[in-house]
């Protein structure tokens, strides 16, 4: 296999740090960028640490440049970096909502407008982008982030159909439930006597439940590490067990009320909420 020169974006924790690993196992020259890493984290084994905030213009660019400085090219880009607020929508602060869309959308559309011009000039490259089943069909308390991450589905089609042209190819990666996210970005935001507490609670300890007894993060690691190995990486990676990915097919088969109403018996189960 041909060794690359991948950057990846949000590798300090979680799915990303385990993409960083698993591609530097396979050979690749690998720069992890996260903010964590300028307050002196270790990066990922075998990794380039990069000082890198998705949310500022100037060091997204600077990121890019350093490794055409260091490296001449740019042959891949992952985007995992996101952060995550479960609240009910009716409460959701109109701030928390802007942050993630920063972060999660308007950071990742960042690092790809600054490696497109590389990638275009040197006749190709690989952009994949971390979507969630979450992208696929929304789950209760987690709207915002569910806008976030069909925001990145429709951003991935649109830019696979555009950059098709200059051999750039585009992967949307769909993970369901993983263990080891890091706890800076499990937030909640609930309001003092809220009329949804019980609701909130219920649903966001299923939440919990499911992401502690998820898939082990090596295993997406893995799955993304194949998918830039390859000729002809994949439009669409779903990571997921057959449970959650069963979901995927009822969301595409049931009426959209059916649908509605099996997600919520799944993540309320008690008649009180
Ligand atoms: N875990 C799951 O079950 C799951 C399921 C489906 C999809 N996903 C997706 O997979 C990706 C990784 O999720 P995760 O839960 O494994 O990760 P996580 O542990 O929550 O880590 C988030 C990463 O994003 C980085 N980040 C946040 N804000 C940033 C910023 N402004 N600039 C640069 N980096 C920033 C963090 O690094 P710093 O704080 O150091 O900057 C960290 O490396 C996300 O896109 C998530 O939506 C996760």
């Amino acid at each position: 296999m041909l060794a690359k020169t991948v950057l990846v974006a949000g590798a300090s924790s979680g799915l990303g740090r385990a993409v960083a690993e698993a591609l530097a196992q396979d050979g690749h020259t690998v720069y992890a960028g996260a903010r964590s890493f300028a307050a002196g984290q270790e990066p990922p084994a075998g990794c380039r640490a990069l000082a890198l905030d998705v949310t500022e213009e100037e060091n997204v660019r600077a990121a890019v440049e350093t490794i055409l400085r260091e490296q001449g090219r740019i042959d891949a880009l992952v985007c995992c970096a996101a952060t995550f607020t479960m609240a009910p929508l009716e409460e959701l602060p109109a701030e928390t909502l802007e942050n993630m869309l920063r972060v999660n959308l308007i950071g990742m559309s960042r690092c790809v407008q600054a490696a497109l011009p590389p990638m275009r000039k040197q006749g190709g490259g690989h952009v994949v982008l971390f979507s969630s089943l979450n992208g696929l069909f929304s789950i209760p308390f987690q709207g915002a982030y569910c806008v976030t991450k069909h925001g990145v589905e429709a951003y991935g089609e649109a830019l696979s159909q555009e950059a098709r042209r200059f051999g750039i190819r585009v992967t949307v990666v769909e993970p369901g439930d993983c263990r080891g996210g890091s706890q800076k970005y499990r937030l909640t935001h609930i309001e003092r006597h809220s009329p949804y507490a019980a609701a909130f609670r219920q649903g966001t300890d299923k939440i919990h439940h499911d992401e502690s007894h998820g898939l082990p993060p090596e295993r997406v690691g893995r799955a993304v590490a194949r998918a830039v190995g390859k000729k002809h990486p994949p439009a669409r990676l779903i990571v997921a067990s057959p449970v959650q990915r069963s979901a995927v097919w009822l969301h595409h088969l049931l009426p959209r009320k059916l649908f509605n109403r099996f997600i919520s018996a799944y993540y309320f189960s008690s008649k009180e909420v």
